[in-house]
């Protein structure tokens, strides 16, 4: 899978950009600060509907503007010519839109899966000197990639855990809890459940398939033993 082509409407420092792109090594080159990287987040959002710099959209949609517009035309492969246009629309206070070949996408995240990529960045060290919740981050990413569903399992979990602690706030001070309270504690304690068991058993699954890479790459570097490791 390769991206042929990159366009871009107000994202980051781009009022417009226009890219062709061939299949093996780009490189951009310029100075600093001059929208290098922010062509790389923009096939990055493409691909996630994240950046893997900023928590939120509004710092990815340029100064000024209402929107901005991320379009790429994917190929499948070098001996496979099928192409596929997908496109994502970032709006400051609305909900973002998304499309394949010009048909709107009812939901933005089944936009998920049409391109795959893998970024190496500054930003990635956080995933061995960072939080425990920046690694969870880095599987979730990865599993998500892998099974766009999973994005919809994240999405259900988050919601879910909103509501569990909305509800655990409120009965906050009682001391016996009503048998309304308590059954649907009950049901978020088991959606809850259900959705985690998914996540986990993804991210689990995902680095399980990561350890063999992640050894031998390490290997490759550096010769010690014992050499890397990771466990969930
Ligand atoms: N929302 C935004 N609107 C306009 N310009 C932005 C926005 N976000 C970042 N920039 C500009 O993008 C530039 C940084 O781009 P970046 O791709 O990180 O540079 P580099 O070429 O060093 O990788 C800076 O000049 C910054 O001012
Ligand atoms: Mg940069």
């Amino acid at each position: 899978m390769f991206v042929t082509h990159l366009q871009l409407a107000d994202f980051r420092c781009y009022q417009h950009a226009d890219i062709e792109l061939q299949p093996g090594v780009s490189v951009f080159l310029g100075a600093n600060g001059q929208g290098k990287t922010n062509l790389l987040e923009a096939l990055v959002y493409l691909a996630t509907l994240g950046s893997h710099r900023v928590a939120t959209d509004a710092p990815l949609i340029r100064s000024g503007a209402e929107r901005a517009l991320v379009r790429a035309k994917i190929q499948a492969g070098l001996d496979d010519s099928r192409q596929l246009l997908a496109e994502v629309e970032l709006q400051l206070g609305k909900a973002n839109k998304a499309s394949i070949n010009r048909s709107p996408l009812r939901r933005v995240r089944d936009v998920l899966g049409s391109l795959r990529v893998v970024i190496f960045a500054p930003e990635d060290l956080a995933i061995v000197k960072g939080d425990p919740a920046d690694r969870r981050h880095f599987l979730d990413e990865l599993a998500t990639t892998r099974w766009p569903r999973i994005a919809s399992v994240r999405a259900e979990y988050d919601r879910v855990l909103r509501q569990r602690s909305a509800l655990l706030k409120s009965l906050a001070g009682q001391r016996r809890l009503s048998d309304e309270a308590e059954i649907t504690l009950q049901v978020w304690d088991d959606s809850l459940a259900g959705f985690g068991a998914e996540l986990v058993a993804a991210r689990m699954a995902t680095l399980t398939d990561l350890l063999p890479l992640l050894e031998d790459s390490y290997a490759q570097l550096v010769e010690v033993d014992p050499g890397a490791k990771a466990q969930y």
